[in-house]
């Protein structure tokens, strides 16, 4: 029996995936499967590092030591072979807030930013919200695998101040090469256009694929900021901790300038151990963690092809999968009502990430593969 099989108590914990069911899906009688975090302990390390932290109060303010930064370059370095210098890191309760800040500090209102879609809703509510104007381009099917529009990126790039790239890509997990990374840092400096890149499911690779942060794909990074997180990697993300790294010290001042007026200045207590202790012990059991994510990818890779016209688009990272139910022909709306309604399974429908997206649905299988089996009844039963 391996540790991710032990099934948790969630309910009653303040959790969004377990008790906002009824806000979101209008019941609570649903399988959750939506929300990108995992029904599994973090490692064993950070409990025992956060449990330590707890018998020293008092919970005062607490700054961000350099030994924070050193820790993430170590584990960058380490899995992705990027080297980081600690002078490059600033620091944020989340990377939705990064993006937020990102587009505040380095574009001015009614500036345009570009994204591709489908994409996570936050890449477009926090351009919209911010008073910048969204520019889409969206990513083209080929062989059931997202391509980019090259000649539709070029021509967008003239008129935008900032991309913003998933990398890899959420709803899809589709992991951009080193080619297609550099091409696009290489295009967007060329354009004097800032890219920023969110690598939240970075650390999340299935066995046979490979992540490069863009940063290290690009042969100049002073244009790119990144934002790395040990939320979705050792289920973190109540923990409120991330990092932005910038190599550019303009960039750098001008994030901060922007946290600054946010009055954003440190950490929490607990986020900050919770960072530390995950990147500088948690490996052994992200490995473990991407093994079991493996099994359950290959139960609903096999359940997937007993379901009449449904297609998994086959991620290369992360634990969120997409499938593509267009060719039932149903509406959003009739969709909804068969997944929650018939099936009772809360999964999340594609029309919210945007163009593309219409006909898709976006499933979590970070779950013990008792639930992720129950799920996969749960789908059959819906499109039967
Ligand atoms: C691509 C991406 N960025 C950011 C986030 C959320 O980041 P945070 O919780 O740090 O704001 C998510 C969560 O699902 C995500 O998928």
């Amino acid at each position: 029996m391996s540790i991710f099989d032990t099934e948790l108590k969630r309910k009653g914990t303040y959790s969004v995936k377990w008790d906002m069911m009824k806000d979101v899906f209008g019941t609570d009688d649903l399988l959750p499967m939506w929300v990108a975090d995992m029904d599994f302990l973090p490692p064993d390390a950070v409990i025992k590092a956060m449990k330590k932290r707890m018998e020293e109060p008092p919970f005062g303010y607490t700054f961000v030591p350099p030994e924070t930064a050193r820790v993430i370059s170590a584990w960058l370095e380490k899995r992705h072979g990027w080297k980081t210098n600690a002078a490059w890191y600033l620091y944020s309760p989340g990377v939705v807030p990064s993006i937020a800040t990102a587009v505040r500090a380095l574009t001015k209102k009614g500036d345009q930013v570009l994204t591709m879609t489908p994409a996570y809703p936050p890449f477009f509510s926090m351009v919209e919200q911010n008073d910048r104007k969204l520019v889409l381009t969206q990513l083209i099917e080929r062989n059931t695998r997202y391509e980019i529009d090259w000649d539709d990126l070029a021509q967008k790039l003239k008129e935008v101040k900032m991309f913003l790239l998933c990398s890899p890509h959420n709803p899809s997990g589709r992991i951009w090469t080193e080619e297609e990374l550099k091409k696009i840092a290489d295009m967007c400096k060329q354009e004097n256009v800032y890219l920023v890149s969110d690598e939240i499911h970075s650390d999340l690779v299935y066995r046979h694929a490979k992540h490069v942060p863009a940063a290290l794909a690009a042969e100049d990074d002073a244009h790119i900021i990144t934002f790395v997180a040990p939320s979705k990697t050792f289920n973190l993300a109540g923990m409120q901790a991330s990092a932005v790294i910038a190599s550019d010290e303009e960039v750098r001042k001008k994030i901060q300038e922007d946290q600054g007026k946010q009055g954003f200045f440190t950490l929490s207590t607990f986020g900050i151990t919770a960072m530390e202790s995950a990147y500088s012990e948690g490996e052994e059991w992200l490995e473990q963690l991407i093994d079991y994510l493996e099994s359950n990818l290959e139960i609903v890779r096999k359940g997937i092809q007993e379901i009449d016209g449904l297609y998994l688009m086959e991620p290369d990272s992360t634990y969120l999968l997409w499938i593509d139910a267009r060719e039932k022909g149903l509406s959003e709306d009739d969709m909804k009502e068969v997944l929650y309604q018939k099936a009772k399974l809360g999964v999340d429908t594609g029309e919210k990430y945007g163009k593309g997206g219409e006909g898709f649905i976006r499933m979590n299988i970070a779950s013990p593969r008792a639930m992720v089996e129950e799920g996969m009844e749960r789908l059959k039963k819906a499109f039967e």
